[in-house]
């Protein structure tokens, strides 16, 4: 056998390492990929800092203005290489039905020998690191474990901030404990004496999911989602698989609290898609006229919900820290975001100050003028005159940071609890200029998951594609879920029969659209921290205290039941952004038709009802 002893290569296993099945496992896939190096991450703060230090003396990182951005580095990637790649994601389960329609496929073992000849010495003259990470609180009933393999030092930097990654899950995981394994490569190996490049990677890329085995397979890619394996890889992919056997949920959902003046709590979890505003949403203040409110970031990104015998849903943020949109990002948009980025943070693709610190567009709301000069995220120059008659971007419109949670000034003191909180309501919504209303409450928890099934989204830069363009995004989880999307209707549908039997009332279920334009196309809406007047109306929903009027798609604020203290907002142009166009409607129900048709296969009969209904309404 063809075992990495045999070739001389230690691989370093730690002493406290005792699990036969992780060891065996990192051999295997040691012989297979062909690295100089293994490096088994302790997660400490000295093996992060040494990490830093290596990749900026790799060129990978430039350590940012120490006095301006503490401990602070920025990375820019191969501009081939700048978001998730929907298009090379694959759920690869033994039956072409259970990945569906809106997943990529292909049978497990024509992928395995694709793979094969790909991940055969692609890490030869680099490093394997073995990342341990726990999604989810360490050894809470609620976490699990994966271990990444990985070539690139920046994924093994970013999953100490984005996860609970250390030796500690070694204790964990114990002798036989059970784990995710997760490999991945940029696909650049070195051959001897070949010079490195800043941000190795590969024309070809491969992001694969077996559901059957929960393994994930990573191939030429060293950015966000396609790179940190624990995010949408395993936490939503594969974890929504563990969630269709084990009775759970894996959501793609920001988790926060509210609090009003009387200081009652609640705990609202909602679905946008990417780039749609979750971290925005998570971290709210609230604006004039709400004294006393109070807004704590739980999650921004993933939730993982369970029902409790208790007849509630709980859930729980199983990342430690958020790799958060950076452009919009000010002072006046989410104040609590930028002040947790004034230290300790990693920054990918924005653009690079004259003085050492970093800059994206929407920060010129905050200082008043656009900066006279920069470096692009391309390493180019920038000057308002060149983005003026080039229109070139100083940073990426998916540039992102990596920061950990406890840097948020907002975090909720149960952003930890292993436990997680309950969650009183669900809100889901999309980016849409047009037709669906700022808010909508679902009148019964099936028109609410028919709302979340047929959420439509204008696509934003967290992909790569055509931008601005709307497709049908169900519970904003068309790239995240991995298996059959009917199913997965069918699973949050099965969920009211499950609660209810346990006796408590179910969550409320919103729809949201914060993105509605007028003529010009300029967004009617303020948005950000005044999102909180639509939070207060949900609020007052649920304790009885708004009463809301009917509409084809579910009960709607009544203009005078909304806060506008602080805000001069018209009658007329709340109009504009809650008005119900029958004939935009009729179009919108065809869209959601296409949907079921491509959807048919296992598609509960009662989104088809749910249908008939609100086109009842909408002839009457
Ligand atoms: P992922 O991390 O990709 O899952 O995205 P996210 O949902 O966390 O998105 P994020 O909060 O980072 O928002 C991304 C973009 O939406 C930014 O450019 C924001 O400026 C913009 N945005 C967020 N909230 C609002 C809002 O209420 N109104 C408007 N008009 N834009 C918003
Ligand atoms: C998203 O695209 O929804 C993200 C960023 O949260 S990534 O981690 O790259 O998927
Ligand atoms: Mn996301």
């Amino acid at each position: 056998m063809n075992h990495p002893a045999m070739q001389g290569l230690n691989l370093n296993t730690p002493g406290y390492v005792k699990n036969a099945r992780l060891i065996a496992w990192v051999a295997d896939m040691a012989a297979l990929c062909k690295p100089d190096n293994v490096y088994w991450c302790d997660g400490s703060d000295a093996e992060y800092q040494r990490l830093c230090q290596q990749l900026v003396d790799a060129g990978t990182f430039k350590k940012l203005n120490e006095a301006k951005r503490p401990n602070s580095f920025l990375a820019c990637s191969d501009p081939s290489d700048v978001a998730r790649v929907e298009d090379r994601t694959y759920i690869c389960s033994a039956d072409k039905e259970n990945a569906g329609p809106t997943n990529n496929w292909m049978a497990p073992a024509e992928m395995r020998s694709t793979l094969q000849p790909l991940f055969d010495g692609c890490m030869k003259g680099r490093t394997m690191y073995v990342v341990p990470f726990s999604m989810g609180p360490l050894g809470s009933h609620i976490a699990h474990i994966g271990i990444e393999l990985t070539d690139s030092a920046y994924v093994a930097v970013n999953q100490k901030i984005m996860t609970r990654m250390g030796k500690a899950v070694f204790d964990v995981l114990g002798v036989d404990g059970a784990f995710v394994p997760c490999v991945h490569t940029v696909g650049a190996p070195l051959a001897e004496g070949q010079k490195d490049v800043s941000w190795p990677c590969n024309k070809t890329k491969y992001i694969v999911h077996y559901p059957e085995t929960r393994e994930i397979w990573s191939y030429g890619s060293g950015y966000g989602g396609n790179a940190l394996l624990g995010k949408k890889c395993f936490a939503l992919r594969i974890a929504s698989n563990m969630g269709r056997d084990q009775g759970w949920l894996a959501e793609h959902m920001l988790i926060l609290g509210v609090t009003n003046p009387q200081g009652k709590k609640y705990h609202v979890a909602a679905a946008f898609p990417s780039a749609c505003g979750k971290t925005n949403f998570s971290m709210l203040v609230p604006p004039a006229g709400f004294d006393g409110w109070k807004v704590t970031t739980i999650g921004d990104d993933i939730a993982w919900i369970k029902p409790h015998a208790d007849g509630r849903m709980y859930a729980i943020n199983p990342e430690a820290g958020y790799f958060g949109v950076a452009p919009g990002t000010n002072f006046h948009t989410n104040p609590n975001c930028m002040a947790s980025l004034d230290k300790n943070v990693i920054f990918t693709n924005v653009a690079l100050t004259d003085d050492g610190d970093v800059w994206w567009e929407g920060m010129e709301k905050d200082g008043g003028s656009l900066p006279a000069h920069l470096i692009d995220w391309q390493g180019k120059d920038w000057t308002p005159q060149i983005a003026k008659e080039t229109g070139a971007k100083a940073a990426h419109p998916n540039a992102r940071f990596t920061v950990a949670a406890i840097n948020n000034p907002a975090l909720d003191p149960e952003w930890d609890n292993p436990d997680g909180v309950a969650i009183d309501a669900f809100i889901f919504g999309g980016r849409r200029s047009t037709t669906v209303p700022l808010v909508t409450e679902a009148r019964s928890w099936m028109e609410g998951v028919y709302m979340a099934a047929t959420m439509g989204s204008e696509t934003t830069a967290a992909a790569v594609g055509q931008m601005g363009v709307v497709r049908r995004d169900p519970f904003a989880m068309l790239p995240f879920c991995g298996y059959n999307m009917s199913d997965y209707f069918q699973h949050w549908l099965d969920m009211e029969h499950k609660l209810e039997s346990l006796g408590h009332t179910l969550p409320k279920i919103f729809c949201v659209n914060w993105f509605r334009k007028d003529d010009a196309g300029k967004f009617v809406w303020p948005g950000y921290g005044e999102n909180m007047r639509v939070l207060k109306w949900m609020i007052d929903r649920l304790e009885d205290q708004a009463q809301g009027q009917d509409t084809i798609f579910g009960i709607a604020p009544q203009y005078a039941e909304i806060n506008w203290t602080g805000l001069d907002f018209s009658a007329q142009q709340f109009n504009t952004v809650t008005s119900i166009d029958k004939a935009a409607w009729t179009e919108e129900l065809k869209l959601h038709a296409d949907l079921f048709k491509q959807l048919e296969h296992h598609l509960p009969k009662e989104l088809g009802e749910t249908k008939a209904a609100i086109e009842r309404r909408l002839a009457a």
